[in-house]
């Protein structure tokens, strides 16, 4: 049966988007030209260092390396302040109920993050003691869609990714759970996130019984 379910972060289990996307805009602003919500959904799922070089590109603006690690720190310092207010409240719904269910079911629970703040983020909404293995960007040399982080967090929990679910709102995070040999709930739109196994809008639609005749499904 289903061993594991591994949780990416920002968009799943907390709604972080809003955060990125107000620092990025500040930073965009400050170089002298604008940042929209639109770009910021282009965004989902990629790491700090390959966002910083799509929004530059989209700014028409060139950056040596050095500026570009000064900029993308930058960025993370007005984050990081941002993200230490978060509260309990910010949890979306049905996250906590399903990782407290899955507790007690026996089943194991990792999160598989590119964010490199994932600990402080689940640290301030309190729930980084219903994770057993905690896979975050600091831990990986492969972004997503490479099944990097996903295979870690099973290792990580000691089962086989055959016996794993993985839970992403991003198209390349839905690309690595499946790369990695594991079953995918995507959370958002069918129409973008087809290749997941199913597609939900939220956690709260989730429960043991939705995975298990998931897991048992093909
Ligand atoms: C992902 C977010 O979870 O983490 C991306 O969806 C973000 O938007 C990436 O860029 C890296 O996050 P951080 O916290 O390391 O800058
Ligand atoms: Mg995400």
């Amino acid at each position: 049966g289903i061993a594991a379910c591994i949780f990416d972060l920002d968009g799943v289990i907390v709604d972080t988007a809003v955060y990125h996307f107000k620092a990025w805009k500040r930073l965009a602003n400050e170089l002298g030209f604008n940042f929209t919500e639109a770009q910021n959904e282009k965004l989902k799922g990629v790491s700090r260092v390959r966002s910083l070089e799509l929004i530059l590109g989209w700014g028409g603006i060139e950056k040596s390396a050095e500026e570009q690690q000064e900029l993308a720190t930058r960025k993370n310092e007005w984050y990081v302040d941002m993200i230490h207010h978060m509260t309990p409240e910010e949890i979306l719904p049905g996250a906590k109920e399903l990782l407290d269910s899955l507790r007690a079911a026996g089943i194991k629970t990792a999160l598989g993050s590119a964010s490199k703040n994932a600990g402080v983020i689940l640290d301030k909404v309190g729930i980084l003691p219903l994770f057993d293995a905690v896979i975050d960007g600091n831990m990986v040399s492969a972004s997503k869609p490479d099944p990097e982080v996903f295979l870690k967090g099973a290792e990580a929990l000691g089962v086989a990714p055959a016996q794993c679910i993985v839970f992403e709102d991003a198209i390349a995070g839905v690309q690595a759970g499946k790369a990695g040999g594991m079953k995918v709930v995507g959370i958002g739109e069918q129409s973008v996130l087809g290749e997941a196994d199913l597609v939900v809008g939220g956690l709260q639609e989730i429960n043991i019984q939705t995975l298990t005749n998931l897991f048992n499904s093909k």
